[in-house]
């Protein structure tokens, strides 16, 4: 019989902006599961799992990046789990013209480039792990992102793009990649973000969650974690270079 409680015993496991929000129920899940974990961020939060040894780095450089990376190596000695986590959102004003230059740039840093940056460093340590698993944490459904977030719908389009290559190519060496999408979760981020977002479309978190189809509600960061985890775990050991969709069924149904 499998032992579900321990399937990450012995397993090492990196989780990138895993202080707070789903990061943070990543890391703990994780953490339940027996593995021995590090987070990333660039400060501590009152979400950052204890369990976890905490690694204060900016990752949308590419200094930064690799600087996050080979500490998490040095500290683990090793990785079997990597999630590409961290990343933001911020809306700006209506009008895709208006969105300035800079912040084209900055979403695709910190939601794109960080996880190329953070990735390549580890990837001899994955090859090494004999089940090594990767998942990106990505957004959007099947819709076109709203022209106040165009900036970080392309970045993480990107990173689709991306992580379907590093599947394709990481395959024969048995590292399966995969892509979470989450749709309206409940987080410090998403809350910020969703308050500025629909404040600029005058409407309201609550109005836009009632859209959502599976019980007009958000989901929660402890539900994306089961998803994240299942991804990283040998349960899922013929699974990759898909997009996993954990979004009460918006993008989908409507
Ligand atoms: N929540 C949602 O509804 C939702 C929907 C779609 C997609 N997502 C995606 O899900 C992922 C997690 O989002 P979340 O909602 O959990 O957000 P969150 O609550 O804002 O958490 C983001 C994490 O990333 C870290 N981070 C952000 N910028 C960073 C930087 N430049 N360098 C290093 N670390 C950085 C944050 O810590 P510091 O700020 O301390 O660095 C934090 O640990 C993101 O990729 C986001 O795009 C979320």
């Amino acid at each position: 019989m499998k032992d579900y409680a321990n399937e990450f015993k012995g397993k090492k496991a990196l989780v990138t902006g895993g202080s707070r929000g789903i990061g943070a129920a990543t890391a703990q899940r994780l953490l339940d599961g027996g593995a021995t974990v590090v987070v990333s961020a660039r400060s501590i939060h009152e979400q950052t799992p204890p369990g976890a040894t905490f690694i204060q780095g900016e990752i949308s450089t590419l200094a930064g990046a690799t600087a996050v990376a080979e500490e998490a190596l040095k500290i683990l000695g090793g990785l079997d789990i990597l999630v590409n986590n961290a990343g933001a959102a911020t809306a700006k004003l209506p009008g895709i013209e208006r969105i300035p230059d800079d912040a084209w740039i900055e979403s695709l840093m910190i939601n794109f480039m960080s996880a190329v940056r953070v990735t390549n460093p580890l990837l001899n340590a994955l090859r090494e792990s004999g089940s090594g698993a990767i998942v990106n944490i990505s957004a959007g459904g099947l819709l076109p992102f709203h022209g106040f977030l165009a900036h970080y719908g392309a970045s993480k389009a990107a990173l689709n793009s991306y992580t379907k290559s590093l599947a394709k190519e990481l395959a024969p060496a048995g590292i399966r990649v995969n892509l979470v999408t989450p749709g309206a979760i409940i987080t410090p981020g998403g809350d910020e973000g969703r308050k500025l977002l629909t404040a600029a479309m005058g409407t309201t978190p609550e109005q836009l969650f009632s859209r959502i189809p599976l019980n007009g509600r958000a989901g929660t960061a402890e539900e994306m974690a089961e998803m994240i985890a299942f991804l990283a775990s040998d349960r899922a050991s013929y699974i990759t270079g898909h997009n996993h969709f954990v979004t009460g069924g918006q993008g989908e149904l409507a």
